[in-house]
Parts: C-alpha cells; structure tokens; sequence
C-alpha cells in the first residue's frame, strides 16, 4: 500500500526519508546576494518527527536491532532532537526511553520530549553535555545504560550516526542536484551530518567541498557546539573538511530574521549558522551549488528569539493582570527535598524485605510503564490518580505499611507526600524506583 507518489504509508517509520523519499531542497532566492552561484536548503524538518536527528534515531536503533542487542530501555543524554527522535521511533516499537540532558536546554524542547513520553533526567549541566563532569548528563546515560535491559545507543561515539548520513542525506543530495552539487555545508553538533554526508559525497566526487560551521564559545544556539566543546565527539574529523568557519549568535540570529522574512523559510537558528558560514566560504562563481542543512524549524526556540530579537517581543500588557505564582510552591520544593533526606526512604532490598513482612508495594508510575516492567505482588495505583484522591485498592487501615515506588523514586516521594496528607501514618518511598530494584536482582514478572 505504502506509495511516496501518493504519500500513503502504512507505518509513520516508512516516512523517513532516503534518496527515493528525501527531504526538500529550495533554492535560496534573496538573502544569498550572489550572482552565479545557487544556495539550496535542505529542509530537514521534513523528517517524521521534525529535525533532521530523525534519520540518527532510526538508525541507532535499526543498527542494534541488527546486532541482537537488548533494547527494553533506551537511555541517551541529548539537547532534544535526538532525544525527540528516539522518542518517537521507540514509541513505534514499544521500547522505553530516558533521556538525561542539561536543565538549560530550551524549555520547548524539554516540553516536546515530555509530551513524546520520555522519562526525563533533568541536570545542573551545559547547554550541551560534556563528559568529566560529575553529574554530567553523558556520565548519567553512561551510568543508566550499564543497568540491565538498558542500553544507551551514544550518538557521540556510535558509526551508525555519521552512518545515517551516508545512507540518506548524501544519497539524496546527490540524486537531488544530479550528481552536481559542489558545496555541502552543515552546522557542528556530533558531526554526524558533516560527517557521513561529506564521505558519501566525496566519494562521488572527490572534488565536493565540505564546509563545517560552529559557534563560538558560550553561545546560545542550541544543537550546535563551539570549538572547543566538539573534542566530545569522535565524529569530528576536521582532516576531512575543506573549511571550518566561525560564527557569531547574532550573525545567525539576524541571517535567521531574514530567511524569514525574505525566503519564507521557517529555519531554527542552527540552520541560520551554517548559512551565515556557508554566505563566507562558497565563492559566487557560475557553476557553484551549495546545499546547506537546515537541521530543524523556528518553533522549538521561541525563547531563545526572544533573548536574541528582543525588539520582537514588547512585555504583554496582560502580564501585569496574572495572577502571581502561587508563593507558598517554595515550601512544598522544600518539604520534598527534606522528605528525599528523611527517615522514610529506603533502599530497594530494603523496601523487598518489607514487602516480604507484609508491607503493600504500591507502584505509581502509569500503567504503560508498569506493563514493561513490575515488581512481583505490587498494587498500580498511578500518581495523578493519588493526586485526584484516589485510595483505589488501598487498605482502610491508615497504620498500615505501604511502600510506594516509581522509576527513579521522584515520583513515590510525592506519593508518600499525598498518602501522609491522606492520613497514611506509616508510608515509605522506594529509593531509585524500579531501575535500582532491578538492578538488585529483586524479583519482577
Ligand atoms: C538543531 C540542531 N542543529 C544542528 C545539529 C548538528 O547536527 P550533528 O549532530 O549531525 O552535527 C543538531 C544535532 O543535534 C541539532 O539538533
């Protein structure tokens, strides 16, 4: 049934693109100012689920399907695309994922990967992870991934992210420009993209030029790394590239306003980025075709316009009429991070000898969750069912012992919290969830 002609598809996968399906490229018209030579964009926010990390996602997971890996829960430390990405190739075929990333990273992208149903592990890290930190959120993936029926697919070190590339993007571009393209010029994340396409492309022909493009240091377009923060990834091979160019956060933000403005062209800012590089290296000579990537679209970053294009957005004169924040949230922040401190959190073989006493194991997490994996004799009773004042299977008795667990033991605590509100004298949380009772060896079914 599946036809690109009609665009009829029998499984959201089958749109990810490759050289018979490839995402668009459009000539660049106004904001190039060149004579000869012709700029296309490759829109990459054509791929399934928005960026061009979609074709990453999908063959990670292809490839360690390929190899016979175990894969109940992906865990990946990600600044979104990639996370948003596995998020949903994962949802199509019923494994979990966790991503880790930094509390920095735009809200928007946070919000998606929540919406997408990811478990999200949020830490005080760079807008982009860096291995060596202590809590950093690679040596957090790192670490989930060591569990077992865990598995952290690394887009920093694994080949089938630059893979990715030479099997589609380069094909495609390729195929698009009949075999003509001269310049392909990409922004520096993993460098997957420059990567893989520039090899497949070279390959072809190996007069292609290969043009990265990063920010400089401390700047504030997420996805893309400076100089010095690329040494996390293997994929950066410079000996590779014909150029590698600089660009400055407003350089991009400003070229970002005009492909606006002047080309119709949605693009985020990272995709601005590697414009603004490519408008200072390809020469504006006949013959000259340039393909630029344009990993996603503008909707993800209304915030960091906001920082970057201030003069766009007058303070809303509804703002002064909204109710204020509600003041007293501190304290329950506060009873929550004493509650993780006190006396009633234990350890998971801990909480099993208990459970083994008599005591109730009350799991919260939501039933998909529990359904993929569960402790053996635990009641499910979902935390915003609690919140609503459900007490559905729950003994009368308010002395009686419960233990209430979830993922990572964030959500028992609130748990307990709202059993104690509910007169439940005798409630303790599981500390680390599920993750740290399996990784115990405790019994699950
Ligand atoms: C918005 C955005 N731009 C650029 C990139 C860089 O792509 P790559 O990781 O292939 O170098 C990414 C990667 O995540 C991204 O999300």
């Amino acid at each position: 049934m599946s036809n690109h002609s009609l665009r009829t598809y029998e499984s959201i996968l089958e749109l990810l693109p490759d050289a018979d399906n490839p995402t668009p490229i459009v000539r660049l018209q106004r904001v190039t100012g060149f004579q000869h030579a012709k700029v296309y964009a490759k829109l990459e926010w054509y791929n399934p689920f928005g960026a061009v990390k979609d074709r990453v996602a999908a063959n990670l997971i292809r490839d360690a399907e390929e190899r016979g890996e175990e894969l109940r829960n992906l865990v990946e430390p990600t600044s979104g695309n990639t996370g948003i990405g596995l998020a949903m190739v994962a949802n199509a075929k019923n494994y979990g994922f966790s991503a880790t990333l930094s509390k920095a990273v735009p809200f928007e992208k946070r919000a998606a990967l929540r919406i997408f149903g990811t478990d999200l592990v949020e830490l005080d890290d760079d807008l982009c992870p860096m291995p060596g930190q202590p809590e950093g959120a690679m040596n957090k993936a790192a670490e989930l991934g060591e569990r077992p029926g865990w598995k952290q697919l690394n887009q920093y070190a694994n080949p089938a992210n630059p893979d990715a590339h030479y099997r589609t993007t380069g094909p495609e571009i390729w195929r698009q420009t009949g075999g003509e393209v001269t310049h392909f010029v990409a922004a520096l994340g993993t460098c997957g993209t420059i990567t893989g396409t520039g090899r497949f492309l070279k390959e072809q022909n190996p007069d292609v030029q290969v043009i990265g493009v990063h920010p400089t240091q401390g700047h504030d377009i997420p996805g893309v790394r400076s100089r010095r923060a690329l040494v996390v990834t293997d994929f950066f091979r410079p000996e590779e590239y014909d150029a590698v160019v600089e660009i400055d956060d407003d350089t991009a933000y400003a070229l970002c306003r005009r492909l606006h403005l002047e080309e119709s062209i949605i693009a985020g800012p990272s995709g601005a980025l590697a414009l603004a590089g490519a408008l200072q290296t390809v020469p504006d000579e006949p013959g000259v075709i340039a393909v630029v990537t344009f990993p996603d679209n503008a909707y993800k970053y209304i915030s960091s316009f906001q920082r970057h294009l201030p003069d766009l957005f007058p303070p809303e004169p509804a703002a002064a009429s909204q109710p204020p924040a509600n003041p007293f949230g501190i304290h329950l922040e506060n009873a929550f991070a004493l509650a993780k401190k006190g006396p009633d959190v234990v350890g998971p073989a801990e909480a099993a000898r208990r459970q083994a006493e008599g005591s109730l194991l009350v799991d919260v997490r939501n039933p998909d969750e529990v359904a993929r994996v569960q402790a053996i004799g635990s009641l499910t009773l979902p935390l915003p069912e609690i919140s609503e004042g459900s007490l559905a299977g729950l003994p009368e008795d308010r002395d009686a012992p419960i233990l209430t667990i979830c993922a990572a033991g964030t959500r028992s605590l609130y748990a307990l919290l709202l059993l104690k509100a509910q007169g439940y004298r005798n409630v303790t949380s599981v500390d680390g969830g599920m993750g740290a009772w399996v990784e115990a060896g405790l019994p699950t079914g």
